[in-house]
């Protein structure tokens, strides 16, 4: 992987040089929280709603970041220049290193937290083909966080629970996707995306007292409501999962991901339904990106293509660096591309513009080509960016 530029306490260094301390709570007892926010056209997607999310979790865990919303805005803005086009920016905090002796306690916090944000690839190979045959649910033993023990609101590290789902999924299919039940036995998420389901027309899925917030979560709420699609928060039992319609999944990445089994039984008639499809098609207008077919693309071309594009724009995110630390540094032309309302980018405060364009220019894949075509619109010569 290319030794790309991260923020690291305070600093822009080359990635290699991220090292975490042994002793970094973080490490020793899960004391860390963090958030991961994607980009569409190079351009950052809900990244207010992220940081909003994280500094949440972060006045929860009690934990303070010594860092401004907008400081930490700009930081991940700058990291996520690392993929010209597309790719995943993790913030990550921890409460610090402890001192020798104290390591697990927690009254006495350690005196500097410690930060991170990188940008990494996306992932596309995992999940580009489900967009097709649908991912196969798994519900799982291993019940996710009890709110009165954790708070699943909080996006936190402490994630026994979730590695012991995988586990579980894997046992079932290899390519199983964990689904978990609270206490009571209601559907509540994934481990790391929310859970959806379609009955009678009606979106459905669990309240945020057992689930993340997720901003997918929300963005889907809110095209729901473009749409004019019926959607509602209850408890549900892995029977209407099971009996509903139509199923899917939302996180960052894939954004909207179709479930097409669970438990090997079909769902619906084990096809991706329409609902999920409009609600692709909506999305993929909001950021000016057709999701589905930028995700074969990369998945195709494989992660070196992604990864010439990391080393392509390195010298232009090293020149950044220098921007970063420039307070006066004069923004550039802002970003034309999405157009729907619910795309809250735009508004951001912390970014009104998109510096390092140019890094977008330098980056262009050949052989484009778009297989998706539910939409039924023309796509640019780009096959998964919307025509101007
Ligand atoms: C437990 C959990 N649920 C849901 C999500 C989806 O959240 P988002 O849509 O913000 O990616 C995540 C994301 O990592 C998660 O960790």
């Amino acid at each position: 992987m290319a030794d790309y530029v991260a923020y690291f306490n305070g600093d822009f260094v080359p990635f290699s040089q991220v090292k975490i301390d042994p002793m970094d709570r973080g490490f020793l007892v899960g004391d860390c929280v963090f958030d991961v926010a994607r980009t569409f056209n190079g351009k950052s997607f809900r990244m207010r709603e992220h940081v909003d999310r994280l500094y949440r979790s972060l006045k929860y865990v009690r934990i303070d970041p010594g860092l401004t919303r907008t400081s930490w805005s700009g930081s991940a803005r700058r990291s996520s220049r690392a993929t010209s086009t597309c790719g995943r920016t993790s913030g990550t905090i921890s409460s610090g290193s402890s001192s020798p002796g104290a390591a697990a306690a927690g009254r006495t916090r350690p005196a500097r937290p410690r930060s991170a944000i990188c940008t990494r690839q996306m992932g596309f190979v995992r999940y580009a083909n489900l967009y097709d045959t649908g991912a196969h649910g798994v519900v799982v033993r291993t019940r996710s966080f009890n709110p009165d023990a954790l708070d699943p609101k909080v996006k936190n590290f402490s994630r026994m629970n979730f590695n012991l789902a995988e586990l579980e999924a894997s046992d079932v299919d290899p390519e199983g996707w964990p689904i978990l039940l609270d206490s009571r036995g209601n559907l509540t998420e994934g481990v790391g995306y929310n859970l959806f389901l379609v009955a009678d027309g009606v979106i459905k899925t669990a309240g945020d007292r057992s689930v993340l917030q997720g901003v997918s979560r929300g963005t889907v709420f809110d095209l729901a409501k473009e749409l004019g699609i019926p959607i509602s928060e209850e408890d549900l039992q892995p029977y209407d999962l099971y009996t509903a319609d139509e199923a899917f999944f939302t996180s960052t990445s894939p954004c909207v991901l179709p479930v097409t089994r669970v438990d090997r039984r079909p769902i619906g008639d084990g096809k991706p339904g329409p609902t999920v499809q409009r609600l692709l098609q909506a999305w993929s207008e909001t950021v000016g990106v057709d999701i589905v077919a930028q995700a074969k693309y990369y998945a195709r071309e494989g992660d070196a293509r992604v990864e010439q594009g990391v080393l392509t724009v390195e010298a232009g995110l090293r020149s950044s660096v220098r921007l970063a630390a420039d307070p006066d540094a004069r923004p550039l032309a802002p970003s034309t591309s999405g157009s729907r309302a619910c795309s809250s980018d735009t508004t951001d405060p912390a970014s009104p513009s998109r510096p390092l364009d140019r890094a977008s220019a330098l980056w262009s894949p050949s052989s484009p080509s778009s297989s998706w075509t539910s939409s039924g619109r023309s796509w640019s010569s780009r096959a998964w960016r919307r025509s101007a």
